[in-house]
């Protein structure tokens, strides 16, 4: 065991936290009076690492391509021929690319976003969510009579099996609709089996199509089921949003009206929301498809990632955060117990952003617009007090925490009648485009295999059996 640069003992080869992190293609016996690096002859890759191996004095050449380098070209740093060779330590891949995606581009220091090179302000102003699900699925803005097949295809989608309603009927009256979304997505499994021929890509659009359809349905029913409601038939005549308000709020009328201002406002929501690139639901997403298992399952595993509180969830935690405060005069009160590590301003901070998320500034606009319709929530100025207090203090200034895209888009749910804990299935709907995205690019990406950590073992050694009757208590008592 050696020591690392955290004090911490790692297995001899693997990389501490601090160490440097790099791969080996050419060695070279090197070091003080040693031959250079590179002698006579030999071609230095045009972008390249070098790294001298100090337990062997030998220095190894690692070229680099698009500022990584990969972590198998580690294996070739041994100490000798028993050696397993580095590795790299990464816990909650703080630095590691798993994948190369051409879906989602994000600068976290600048605070820009993009989907297939498209910035996501221009985006959200002029297009509808299917198409901007049709330009992340497929690379490229659909034409008319695309956008219109497309269109179409998702529209009859829409309904789900008789008996998904009855299964989704099972559910305990106060279920959280996050789990009835979870379960019901992983049900459609047993439905469509022939959605496990992950192999052919016809089979696979099929399927996207199917979820894409299907998703606002399952979330609508989990809404209504949690009020009592009757379940309502999608409409085919109306858009992807104006026909998911629907199915959340259609009474006795025979033909919902959609206000357009709402469907409008649900529409730039979807769009913000419908992708991310490697977050943690879409890094689960690549994970379970990652084994070949179907893409509903697959589904349920990425929105059961989604619904942490430190991921889609926070947008459920920051108004219960909001409701606790009560009143902008008690939000200084509250900044001072987050600052004393009490707390967490849910909505705030970012692992890739250290700017003002370009979604939070989009959806505090939006918030405007259904203000206008629905009337002002109260919340906001609460809301707009914590951002300010917390945009100038130091202790959020020095960690470049802004709010990120689940700071308002509760406000607006909240102010459109849902319940906060309807809030991350809402956020759910769309990022399924951006989940089955990543499925098919990881799934057509000849360098992919199944995903598989390695570990830095800091377990036992070898230890001698004893038996029941010698055993003396070692384990606090497991509490119930
Ligand atoms: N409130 C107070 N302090 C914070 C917060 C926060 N919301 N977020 C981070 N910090 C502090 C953290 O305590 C740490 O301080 P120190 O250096 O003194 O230990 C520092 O900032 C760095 O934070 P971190 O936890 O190392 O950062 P991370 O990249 O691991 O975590 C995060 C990112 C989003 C999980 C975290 O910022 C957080 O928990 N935020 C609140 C939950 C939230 O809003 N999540 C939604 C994220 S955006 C949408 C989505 O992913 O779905």
């Amino acid at each position: 065991m050696a020591s690392g640069a955290d004090g911490r003992k790692y297995r001899s080869g693997t990389l501490a936290p601090g160490g440097v992190s790099a791969a080996a293609f050419s060695g070279t016996r090197s070091g003080p009076g040693l031959a250079p690096a590179f002698p006579g002859g030999m071609q230095m890759p045009e972008e390249s690492l070098t790294i001298t191996d100090n337990r062997t004095n030998i220095t190894y050449t690692v070229p680099l391509h698009h500022g990584t380098v990969r972590a198998m070209d580690l294996r070739k740093i041994k100490t000798g021929p028993d050696d397993f060779g580095l590795m790299s330590y990464d816990p909650a891949f703080m630095n590691t690319a798993s994948c190369q995606s051409a879906i989602t581009f994000i600068d976290g220091d600048k605070g820009i976003l993009r989907y297939r090179g498209y910035p996501i302000e221009v985006l959200a102003e002029r297009c509808t969510f299917l198409e901007v699900a049709y330009l992340i699925l497929f690379g490229e803005l659909p034409t008319e009579p695309e956008l219109k097949e497309w269109t179409d295809k998702i529209t009859h989608h829409t309904m789900i099996h008789e008996n998904t309603k009855e299964f989704m009927r099972g559910f305990h009256h106060d279920a959280h609709p996050m789990g009835m979304f979870i379960s019901t997505i992983a049900a459609l499994s047993t439905f469509y089996p022939d959605a496990r021929n992950i192999q052919s890509r016809q089979v696979r659009n099929h399927q996207i199509l199917r979820l894409i359809g299907k998703v606002p349905t399952i979330a609508a029913y989990a809404y209504r089921h949690s009020l009592g409601l009757p379940y309502v038939y999608p409409d085919n005549d109306l858009t992807y949003t104006e026909n998911f308000l629907n199915m959340l709020w259609k009474m006795t009328e025979l033909k919902y009206e959609p206000n357009p201002v709402l469907a409008r406002a649900a529409e730039v929501l979807f769009i913000l929301h419908a992708d991310h690139e490697q977050n943690c639901s879409a890094n689960t997403m690549r994970c379970v498809g990652s084994s070949h298992a179907d893409p509903y399952v697959s589904v349920a595993a990425a929105a059961a990632a989604l619904s942490g509180p430190l991921h889609g969830g926070a947008n459920e935690e920051v108004l219960k955060m909001l409701d606790e405060i009560g009143s902008v005069d008690r939000v200084p009160e509250y900044v001072e117990k987050v600052k004393a590590g009490h707390l967490k301003l849910m909505g705030f901070g970012h692992r890739v952003y250290k700017n003002y998320d370009p979604r939070a500034r989009i959806i505090k606009r939006t918030a405007e617009a259904v203000f206008e319709v629905t009337g002002r929530n109260p919340k906001l100025d609460i809301a707009l007090e914590l951002e300010g207090i917390a945009l100038q203090d130091e202790y959020f200034v020095k960690r470049k925490l802004y709010p990120n895209v689940d700071f308002y888009s509760g406000i607006i749910y909240q102010a459109l009648g849902f319940s906060p804990d309807m809030f991350t299935v809402l956020f759910a709907i769309p990022r399924t485009v951006g989940w089955l995205a990543q499925w098919q690019e990881l799934l057509e990406d000849a360098e992919q295999k199944i995903a598989r950590p390695r570990q830095d073992f800091i377990g036992h050694d070898v230890r001698e059996f004893v038996a029941l009757e010698d055993r003396v208590t070692k384990v606090a008592p497991v509490s119930d």
